[in-house]
């Protein structure tokens, strides 16, 4: 596929087209062995490498990244006075094109995925896909069996869940969809407050070791096993 030169560097970096622009002007830009001049030049990434001062971008369509959301931290990609997830993301991975597929509440914690693919995102959040979402819960009372089979069923008008006591007032919930507070209002619907909420699954994807702030790229297996979850034939 062939390209333009500043949209296609725009999309592998924090550059702004207009930046690239300059930076093409500068002269800081090559494709293959020669200078670039023109921002609007169509270029094919995968038959001639570009280089940006001397470097050689290696050219993805998409960005896919596991964030381990701390509390206290909003699931947006900008806010003028609050702490934001995109802020998390190192430079190096920022673009402008990154989305949030599920938003965690500020006080929720735990995965939270960030993608440039608007259509994976859509799908990984629309309930016809079917994607699990599981949490781990820290309640004010323990969860028994009646709870669990009210969670079965469908409890405050939302699609039947998957609800597992776990040891002392906590509880493992897997739910479909992804709808505002919905698992806090799960809760109160059989009697319980959800005291901390975290995220621990996204379909194929799992929160792991990964430390709260710290960002990671996904491996091409995850990669793969996500969109074959939601359908998709995977882009590159
Ligand atoms: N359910 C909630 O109540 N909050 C979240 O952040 C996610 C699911």
């Amino acid at each position: 596929v062939r390209i333009r030169l500043d949209r296609l560097i725009a999309s592998q970096g924090p550059w702004s087209r207009k930046e690239v622009k300059k930076l093409i002007k500068a002269g800081r830009v090559r494709v293959g062995d020669r200078l670039a001049r023109r921002p609007e030049e169509k270029v094919d990434p995968e038959a001639e490498p570009v280089f940006l001062d001397g470097e050689p971008l290696f050219y993805r369509r998409h960005l896919h990244l596991l964030l381990h959301k701390p509390p206290g931290v909003l699931s947006a990609t900008r806010d003028r006075e609050e702490a934001v997830a995109l802020d998390l993301v190192p430079e190096a991975l920022w673009r402008r094109e990154l989305g949030i597929a599920g938003r965690l509440d500020k006080d929720a914690e735990g995965l939270l995925f960030l993608t440039t693919d608007g259509e994976l995102a859509h799908r990984l959040t629309h309930p016809r896909w079917k994607v699990g979402k599981v949490y781990e819960v820290d309640l004010d009372a323990p969860v028994g069996e009646a709870e669990v089979r009210a969670f079965a069923q469908g409890v405050a008008g939302f699609r039947p869940a998957r609800l597992e006591p776990l040891p002392g007032a906590r509880a493992r919930v897997t739910i479909e969809e992804g709808k505002h507070h919905q698992v806090k209002r799960m809760f109160r619907a059989v009697g319980r407050e959800v005291k901390r909420l975290v995220r621990t699954r996204l379909g194929p994807l799992e929160l792991g070791p990964l430390a709260p702030g710290e960002v990671r790229e996904l491996t091409p297996e995850e990669i793969d096993e996500l969109y074959r979850a939601v359908g998709l034939e995977e882009a590159d």
